[in-house]
């Protein structure tokens, strides 16, 4: 194990202004303050730049592949572009990985274990037991033998059990699934180390980079480095992008021949009433119409990751921890998931932990109607619902600000100090009593009105109809 890193408790110098990459603008309704998001693990909140980009993008939005119009053309280019961007993003080459289009992390891996190239003799599959379920549940569906590599009490991947799993299941070994970084510890496993033990003994490696792709710098190598990564998956909406759009990149030899994932439209070249013929390459796994928009956000938001610099994220992570940690270590019956102190060498700026006696569920009730939103409840529930971490996850949006906000506000919960009384509904939910918020306030259910109509309301139909009809009656008084 690594010496852990001196923690100062003197706020450091942050080099990111979250109010020039953020709108700030959202305030909650009782406070009025500032809605302070400590739940970056979870979804983190678009770039300005990203949300002018999208805005502007969507004025030229069309079908892709699908049209000859200009604004089709345009969608396809941004569509395509976008494909190759995020693939050298990963330091990924064309000519050895493909970069499919999904809608979250979760079908990333959906897709791939229906697709993975699995031969007779390797059958077993091995997963950290610090995997998200979207990196364990459709494993389990394969019908292959599962086995979990181990974790250490500081909940850092047990490297050793991995290399003797490695060597008992040599050549019946398939796949190795580790993830770049935990969402619940923010533990930074050692993936190329990984992928050189799995590819000693001709395994494969998916590393699954949902909560690593907005803090580190990610690259899969060439096939021929040992190191290499042979699957990664990640989603717009952990890397200031929008929801619903996602990437699985992996080696392009795994997904020549066979059938697609999803059969349909766009993912075929000729269908007769008894023949389908596919596409080869990623179009194939994309059936259906696709999210250009999302694809484009995407795009967008890593090269402003770049442009950022991952040494500047990871600065700015560091600081947060290096003042937050000592400041929650001080607060009574907090208990932090790995213990403390922290390896900051090994961890992204992800913070989860447990308060004696306080139920989590309430701790983030509380803290949400006060505007902190975090994570609670995270990890598998046991059956009574009573085992789960706070979690706090930092992303650019956050200062030292938020840090002093939040730990105040655990202090107070600790001493009881907080106002509104909670109840637990059925679900172990709490919710402040008496406390209703008018959400279409903020975001509106309505249409704007159209400032020159150009349909009729009913009742101009009407006054139409009696005009005309008048007229109409003049000239055939018969029909009186
Ligand atoms: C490590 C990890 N993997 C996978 C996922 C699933 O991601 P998605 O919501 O994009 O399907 C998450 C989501 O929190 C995650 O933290």
């Amino acid at each position: 194990m690594k010496p852990a890193t001196a923690i100062k408790a003197a706020k450091p110098s942050v080099a990111l202004d979250h109010s020039q990459l953020f709108d700030v603008s959202v305030t909650g309704p009782l406070t009025k303050k500032r809605c302070i998001n400590l739940d970056n693990g979870a979804s983190t909140q678009p770039t300005t730049a990203v949300m002018t980009a999208v805005g502007n993008f969507m004025k030229y939005y069309s079908s892709a592949h699908r049209g000859n119009g200009f604004k089709s053309q345009i969608t396809t280019w941004a569509f395509e572009e976008a494909r190759v961007g995020l693939l050298r993003f990963v330091q990924a080459r064309e000519d050895q990985h493909l970069c499919i289009f999904t809608k979250n992390t979760t079908e990333s891996v959906n897709l791939l274990a229906a697709r993975f190239p699995f031969v007779k003799e390797r059958n077993v599959i091995l997963i950290s037991s610090m995997e998200h379920h979207s990196s364990d549940l459709p494993w389990r569906k394969t019908g292959h033998t599962i086995v979990y590599i181990a974790i250490n009490k500081d909940g850092t991947l047990d490297m050793d059990d991995l290399q003797n799993k490695v060597s008992m299941y040599g050549n019946s070994l398939a796949l190795v699934c580790v993830s770049g970084a935990s969402n619940v510890t923010g533990i930074l496993n050692p993936i190329y180390k990984v992928a050189r033990i799995a590819h000693s003994v001709g395994a494969q490696v998916y590393i699954d980079c949902a909560q690593l792709v907005s803090r580190r710098a990610i690259d899969v190598k060439d096939l021929d480095d040992p190191e290499h990564l042979d699957y990664i998956a990640f989603a717009g909406h952990k890397m200031y992008a929008p929801f619903g759009s996602a990437v699985l990149i992996g080696r392009k030899d795994a997904f020549s021949g066979g059938t697609p994932f999803l059969d349909g439209g766009g993912a075929v070249n000729i269908v007769t009433l008894v023949n389908v013929t596919y596409k080869e390459g990623a179009e194939k796994e994309e059936a259906g119409s696709p999210n250009t928009v999302g694809a484009y956000a995407m795009f967008i938001a890593s090269k402003q990751l770049q442009q950022i610099t991952f040494s500047a994220i990871e600065n700015h992570e560091r600081a947060l921890m290096e003042y937050a940690l000592p400041k929650l270590q001080k607060i009574p019956g907090l208990k932090l998931a790995g213990g403390y102190p922290v390896d900051l060498g090994t961890r992204g700026g992800v913070i989860s932990f447990t308060i004696d006696n306080i139920h989590f569920n309430l701790v983030a009730a509380i803290l949400g109607t006060d505007l902190i939103s975090l994570r609670e409840n995270f990890i598998r529930k046991d059956i009574n619902n009573k085992i789960g971490y706070i979690r706090l996850s930092f992303g650019l949006g956050n200062t030292f600000t938020d840090v002093d906000l939040v730990v105040d506000a655990l202090k107070k919960i600790v001493h009881g100090e907080y106002k509104f009384k909670y109840i637990q509904d059925e679900h172990g939910e709490f919710s402040a009593a008496g406390v209703n918020c008018d959400f279409s306030a903020f975001v509106s259910l309505d249409v704007e009105p159209l400032k020159h109509p150009t349909r009729m309301t009913l009742k101009t139909v009407f006054l139409e109809w009696k005009e005309k009809g008048k007229k109409w009656m003049k000239i055939h008084p018969k029909l009186r």
